[in-house]
């Protein structure tokens, strides 16, 4: 809701098991609770068994997800040992019978989001067609092989590759770090979309520092205490605060992290257990810093 505020036209939520899903399991059902403040919003599910992803993917349709994105691009090793994930990329025939049978059991946007390849065999071009052939809306792509997780720098001229060898959208995710990187990333492969995880994390206003770059625009960012003001709103809002207590330091330590002199405050805002603490400890901090400006 934070980064939809600070421009992004649209998010995706961290990926959730379609086995457990199709089994009815809570927590992933729980996962997958949304607000329509951030819309329009994206599922996305990992899983090998196309049986199991049909059916998770009906569910996601029934709770009124904009998108669906499939998930052929996660390292981790939970994911990769149900043969899900980037798994996939080291096999084009489960990969292909999994979205087939996904794009038939579904009307919704539908997409996926690969890597390079397993290792160096780079088999993103041969994915990319097949998601086109299959149907799908989109082709997102992490251009790192799966060996290097998130290691080395994201190769944006195989984005630019796939671009040419598509008729979909091609949409490219890696090392955006604010405007002008995603202002060179735009004109150097001009891809058609562009998705951002670890310096939103940090920078949530990246979404409207990039579209201004884009535009050739100035852009002054927002000031840390609105950030952080607001973030403590929509997590009130939306009344969240109780359960969200660990990812809220979580994110706030991140907000933090370009802050002068304040390992005291981090390491106050990691001790914090209770959400009337965080909350006391923030506004009167950021009350401060607003005043002295
Ligand atoms: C903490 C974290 C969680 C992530 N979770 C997912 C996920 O659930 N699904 C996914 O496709 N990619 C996930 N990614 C990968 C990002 O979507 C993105 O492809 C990658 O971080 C490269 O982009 P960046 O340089 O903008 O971070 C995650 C990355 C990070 C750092």
């Amino acid at each position: 809701m934070l980064c939809r505020q600070y421009g992004a036209q649209w998010t995706v939520q961290g990926l959730v098991s379609a086995e457990g899903l199709s089994r009815g399991g809570s927590k992933s059902e729980r996962l997958l609770r949304f607000f329509p403040q951030e819309r329009p919003i994206f599922a996305q599910l990992f899983g090998a068994s196309p049986f199991a992803m049909a059916a998770a993917a009906q569910q996601v349709e029934a709770m009124g997800f904009d998108g669906l994105d499939l998930n052929c691009g996660c390292p981790e090793k939970k994911v990769l040992r149900v043969g899900a994930g980037a798994a996939l990329m080291a096999d084009s025939h489960v990969a292909k019978t999994v979205v087939g049978a996904v794009r038939r059991s579904v009307k919704l946007v539908l997409t996926m989001k690969i890597r390079l390849g397993w290792e160096n065999q780079r088999t993103f071009l041969q994915f990319g067609r097949m998601a086109e052939d299959l149907g799908l809306d989109a082709i997102i792509l992490h251009p790192r092989t799966v060996a290097q997780g998130f290691s080395g720098q994201a190769d944006w001229d195989a984005v630019g590759q796939l671009k040419q060898a598509v008729g979909i959208p091609v949409v490219a995710s890696g090392d955006v770090r604010d405007g002008e990187s995603y202002r060179q990333l735009i004109n150097r492969t001009g891809c058609d979309g562009v998705l951002i995880g670890r310096s939103a994390l940090r920078h949530p206003w990246v979404f409207d520092e990039s579209l201004a770059s884009a535009q050739g625009e100035d852009f002054q960012p927002p000031a840390l205490p609105e950030v952080v003001l607001r973030y403590l709103a929509l997590l009130e809002e939306t009344e969240v605060e109780a359960d969200c207590l660990p990812l809220a330091r979580l994110h706030l330590l991140s907000f933090l992290h370009d802050l002068p002199r304040a390992a005291a405050l981090r390491a106050k805002v990691g001790a914090c257990h209770r959400w009337n603490t965080l909350k006391d400890l923030m506004e009167t901090q950021f009350s401060q810093l607003e005043a002295e400006h």
